[in-house]
């Protein structure tokens, strides 16, 4: 009887957190699932409190020798967008959006030389920013999913034609380009996920 009264308390204590762990990991799997590319957003302001959250989850992406090149600019001042981003064809999207987050990168990598680490740091190129820009702009994009949010992620380097303007009016420095541009606001429509599970591509040991 004891044996059994044990049994039951370790499993009461025990349960609770594999629920939790259970019950976050489907969270977790359906934001990814969920989260589509929204290009119509309603009047709905999206609050700044919100978009600091969107940038923390965006910098808790992985980088390469933990680097971080990422730097944001968040805009909401349409009026701007006609200079800012002139012919570049995500306008409507840009305009229609509460706030657009141009993800920049700096390009070069600044630190003492891996086999003398008290030697005068030296800069470099980074041969992997865009990598990390990559995934920080996809954890933008899940944030904004977890949110409730809309966003596109808008292609910008390395089209001279977007990066141009962008560069010359956000006055970036020489060595940070634009990478990526991020529209968000509240959905206007019911847009829904594409399935892309593909078994086939898939291959296992072996191709
Ligand atoms: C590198 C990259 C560049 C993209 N550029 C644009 C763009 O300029 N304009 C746009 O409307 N969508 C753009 N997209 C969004 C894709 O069209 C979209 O991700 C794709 O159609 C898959 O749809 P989903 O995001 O709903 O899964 C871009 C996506 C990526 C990853």
């Amino acid at each position: 009887m004891k044996k059994i009264l044990v049994t039951f308390i370790l499993i009461s204590m025990l349960a609770p957190c594999s629920f939790a762990q259970k019950k976050d990991t489907k969270a977790v799997l359906n934001n990814i699932h969920q989260r589509k590319s929204v290009r119509t957003y309603s009047d709905k302001k999206v609050s700044d409190e919100v978009v600091t959250e969107l940038l923390k989850a965006a910098m808790a992406a992985p980088t390469g020798m933990n680097v971080q090149p990422w730097y944001f600019v968040v805009l909401r001042d349409t009026s701007q967008y006609d200079r800012i981003f002139e012919s570049n064809g995500n306008m409507r999207m840009f305009k229609e959006s509460s706030v657009v987050i141009v993800l920049c990168a700096d390009t070069t990598v600044t630190r003492s030389p891996r086999n003398n680490p008290n030697a005068p740091a030296v800069t470099t190129p980074n041969a992997i920013w865009r990598d990390d820009m990559g995934a920080c702009t996809e954890n933008l994009l899940l944030a904004a999913e977890a949110y409730g949010l809309g966003a596109c992620w808008t292609a910008c380097y390395p089209f001279p034609d977007r990066m141009n303007s962008i560069k010359k009016h956000l006055n970036l420095p020489a060595n940070v380009v634009p990478y990526s541009v991020v529209p968000i606001g509240y959905p206007r429509l019911d847009e829904k996920p594409k399935d892309k599970w593909k078994p086939e591509k898939v291959h296992y040991g072996r191709w």
